[in-house]
């Protein structure tokens, strides 16, 4: 079968190269000539018998008369094999005919058609001359006649089988695709993808890891799978790390890439050089560290003066150096020996060689020596107990030895101390020759010291300090009599007894009245009076010191007479009368206050000293005029007081009103002294007086020790202690 393309191409080619057979009729002249009569399909050809005559012949492929008729020879009659050749078609025309090729065969004149006397022929078409006949990937095969597709390798075809024809079926070929190229373990791939057949995918260890076997790259193979890689990659190990002379490693055994092993020099050598690290490096081997472990050498050891060296002659770390003092000297210092260090260095000798003497043999206590006086070696001192001791044990002989001391001597000299001493009321429990233990007797104790009495180094006793008191009984029954007196019972005997009291008042807070006194009694029931101030809260402590005993009291005094200042009538003649007190300071100021009163000596006087604090006259009295013209508080009164009768001031709140004309008057001074419900008054007349308008004149009253009946009534309770004065 032929191509339908090919056919069409074909046709095309044979109708250009066509040959002009078909042109030219000739035409006769206007001569009758058989010529003319030739029919149009003949040719008037000069005969060929020599007669010159021309006779008509049907052209080529014509047959007939060659004047009334030429027809057309059939020539493709006889097969077309048999006129146009092989692989032909026969045209039949008229009065000719022509040839064409088979489709898939071409005429060798290479027209489109022939005419086989000129030698063409049909010979087979190459169709694989046209390029892309199969398409891509195609491998095109000519046939005699045809061709036939292929795929070229890493082609397959598509839609049909192979051999195949392009046009015929609806095969092609189409380019192999092996896709995702196959993964591997712990492999990364380095080249890019690319999955056609051919491609090549290179595969590279991941990092860590390294190539063991197979092969390490993948292609993709004709048949569109992908062939390889076999590669194998597997993990680094860099195994153990290398060892070098005179040094040892830290490693935590990691053999895997990056692990990391320390190098260090042992003991005696130094590193030199820059790195002491071996790293696992990717190739699984460690990495070399520039390590170079060097020995450390001291070289020469110090020099010793007199001295010798005992040494193996090794300069290396570790090695000592004995020092041994020659003969004569003695070594002096602790460290005989040096050593080679790390630092290459030999250690410091903190030993000298010195010449031997011993110096001052020892002291022994209660011991004298036995000497003359050499310190050589070799030399001995005796030992002998001094008078008042005797010799116990340890030897008595030291000697000059040869590291520069004297050995020991270990003597012991014991004093002699005689009798035991003895302890006042105090027995012997228990003695030996340098001890003894005392007790104090029936009826006695000890609060304190040591019982036991010892042989000094001196040869005398050192005698208990223990003191032996009598057992007492202590104080009891303690009572307050009289207001300022103690009394109690004891037991009769010499007593030594502390009175210590303390005084202290509510309404005088500065006020403490502390004392103490001592004094010694034999009395059954001793008592004792003190000097207590009054209107005082006193605590008492009596202690009796022999038997230890001890007893406290608590006690009130009461406010006894108040005490009554020095008055004088100072200016008698002068104008305004003044008088003048002078006071005793005392301790009970506080509480106490002075009052003047003014008491006309006319009329009946009734006066009570012991009358209420601030007085008032009954009303219905025949005694008229009588007031108070002062009130003065004591603590505020200085050493001295001068007051003038009459003067018009206030004091304390009363009126101290100027006196009568013409009239006589008793100027009384008041003290009193109030603490509680407990209050003392004491009065004096200060003075008598005669009330002028402007002054006043004074008599003076003075009765030591009366009581003064003046007026109409008795002045009673009225204690007079100072005086008057003119
Ligand atoms: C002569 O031959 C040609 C073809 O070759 C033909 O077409 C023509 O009709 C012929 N003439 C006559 C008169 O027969
Ligand atoms: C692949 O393996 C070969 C040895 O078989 C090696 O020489 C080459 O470097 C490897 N290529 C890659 C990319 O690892
Ligand atoms: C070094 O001194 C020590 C005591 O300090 C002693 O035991 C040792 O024998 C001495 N060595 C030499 C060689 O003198
Ligand atoms: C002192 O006594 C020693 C023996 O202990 C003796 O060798 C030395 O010569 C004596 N020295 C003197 C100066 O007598
Ligand atoms: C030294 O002790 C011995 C006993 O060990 C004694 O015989 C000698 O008299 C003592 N020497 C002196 C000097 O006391
Ligand atoms: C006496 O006794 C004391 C204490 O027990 C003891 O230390 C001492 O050595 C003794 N003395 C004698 C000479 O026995
Ligand atoms: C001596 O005194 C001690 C305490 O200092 C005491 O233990 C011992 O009993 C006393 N001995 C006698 C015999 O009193
Ligand atoms: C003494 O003590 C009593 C009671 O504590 C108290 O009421 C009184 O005021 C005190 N008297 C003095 C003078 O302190
Ligand atoms: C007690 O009497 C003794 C003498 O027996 C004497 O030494 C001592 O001073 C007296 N003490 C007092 C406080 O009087
Ligand atoms: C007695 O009083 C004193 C001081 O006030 C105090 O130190 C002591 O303890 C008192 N003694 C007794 C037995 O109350
Ligand atoms: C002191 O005396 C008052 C009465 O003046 C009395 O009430 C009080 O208890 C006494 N205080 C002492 C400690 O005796
Ligand atoms: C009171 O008067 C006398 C004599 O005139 C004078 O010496 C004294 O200083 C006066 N005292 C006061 C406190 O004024």
């Amino acid at each position: 079968m032929a191509l339908m393309g090919i056919e069409i191409i074909a046709i095309t080619f044979l109708l250009h190269g066509m040959p002009s057979i078909l042109k030219g009729t000739r035409v006769a002249g206007n001569v009758f000539d058989v010529c003319t009569t030739c029919h149009p399909n003949a040719t008037c050809d000069k005969k060929t018998d020599g007669s010159g005559g021309f006779a008509c012949n049907c052209v080529y492929g014509f047959v007939g008369n060659g004047r009334t008729h030429c027809e057309d020879k059939d020539e493709c009659q006889i097969g077309a094999n048999a006129i146009c050749g092989d692989h032909t078609v026969c045209h039949n025309t008229h009065g000719s005919f022509y040839c064409t090729c088979l489709s898939g065969y071409a005429p060798t004149n290479n027209k489109a058609i022939f005419i086989p006397n000129d030698g063409t022929y049909c010979q087979d078409v190459d169709e694989c001359q046209f390029q892309g006949i199969c398409g891509e990937g195609g491998l095109c095969r000519n046939t005699d006649g045809d061709f036939e597709c292929e795929c070229q390798v890493g082609y397959r075809v598509q839609g049909g089988t192979l051999p195949f024809h392009p046009v015929r079926e609806k095969a092609f070929c189409k380019a192999v695709d092996c896709g995702l190229p196959p993964s591997v373990q712990h492999a990364v791939q380095l080249s890019p993808l690319h999955t056609r057949y051919g491609s090549v995918i290179s595969y590279g260890c991941q990092k860590g890891f390294l190539w063991r076997e197979g092969d390490n790259s993948s292609v993709c193979a004709p048949e569109g799978k992908w062939r390889g890689p076999s590669l194998i990659c597997e993990e680094v190990h860099c195994g153990e790390p290398p060892a070098f002379p005179h040094s040892s490693f830290v490693w935590d055994r990691n053999t895997r890439m990056g692990a990391e092993v320390r190098y260090e020099c042992e003991g005696g050598f130094r590193h030199v050089g820059p790195a002491s690290v071996a790293v696992c490096t990717a190739g699984g081997l460690w990495s070399r560290p520039s390590l170079q472990c060097e020995e450390i050498v001291c070289g020469k050891p110090p020099v010793v003066p007199n001295s010798q060296m005992l040494w193996n002659r090794h300069t290396s770390v570790g090695t000592n150096v004995f020092y041994e003092c020659e003969e004569g000297y003695h070594k002096v210092g602790t460290g005989n020996i040096s050593v080679c260090t790390e630092n290459g260095l030999w250690s410091e000798v903190s030993f000298i060689c010195k010449v031997v003497t011993c110096g001052d043999p020892p002291l022994l206590p209660h011991a004298g020596q036995v000497w003359n006086g050499s310190i050589t070696v070799g030399s001995t001192v005796m030992y002998y107990c001094n008078g008042g001791f005797y010799y116990v044990t340890g030897t008595n002989i030291s000697e000059c030895s040869a590291d520069g001391y004297w050995t020991k001597p270990t003597v012991t000299c014991e004093a002699r101390c005689g009798h035991v001493p003895e302890i006042a009321n105090a027995e012997l429990v228990w003695d030996n020759e340098s001890t003894a233990i005392h007790r104090c007797v029936d009826g006695y104790y000890s609060q304190s010291g040591i019982n036991m009495s010892m042989c000094g180094a001196d040869g005398r006793w050192q005698a208990a300090t223990m003191q032996c008191r009598e057992i007492r009984h202590g104080i009891s029954h303690l009572e307050v009599f009289n207001e300022r007196c103690l009394r109690w019972v004891s037991d009769g005997k010499k007593e030594d007894y502390k009175v210590v009291l303390v005084g202290r008042r509510d309404y005088q807070k500065s006020f403490v009245d502390t004392r103490r006194n001592a004094f010694n009694s034999t009395d059954f029931r001793p008592q004792v009076c003190l000097k207590l101030l009054p209107a005082t809260n006193y605590t008492i402590s009596i202690t009796a010191v022999l038997a230890s005993s001890s007893i406290n009291i608590t006690t009130n005094t009461t406010i006894q007479a108040a005490p009554v200042p020095e008055v004088m009538f100072r200016d008698v003649e002068g104008p305004v009368p003044t008088l003048w007190l002078h006071r005793s300071v005392h301790t009970l100021d506080p509480i106490c206050l002075y009052e003047v009163f003014v008491l006309p000596v006319e009329g009946t006087l009734v006066f009570d000293c012991n009358s209420p604090r601030s007085p008032h006259f009954p009303k219905d009295s025949s005694c008229h005029g009588e007031y108070v013209a002062a009130q003065i508080q004591v603590r505020d009164v200085g050493k001295e007081l001068n007051f003038t009768v009459g003067d018009e001031q206030h004091y304390g709140g009363f009126y101290n009103a100027p006196l009568e004309n013409g009239k006589d008057y008793y100027i009384i001074l008041r003290t009193v002294c109030q603490w509680g419900q407990n209050s003392k008054h004491s009065c004096v007349i200060w003075a008598k007086a005669r009330g002028t308008s402007y002054r006043m004149r004074m008599s003076a009253v003075v009765a030591a020790g009366t009581i003064a009946v003046i007026g109409c009534v008795v002045l009673i309770g009225f204690f007079y202690t100072g005086y008057v004065k003119n």
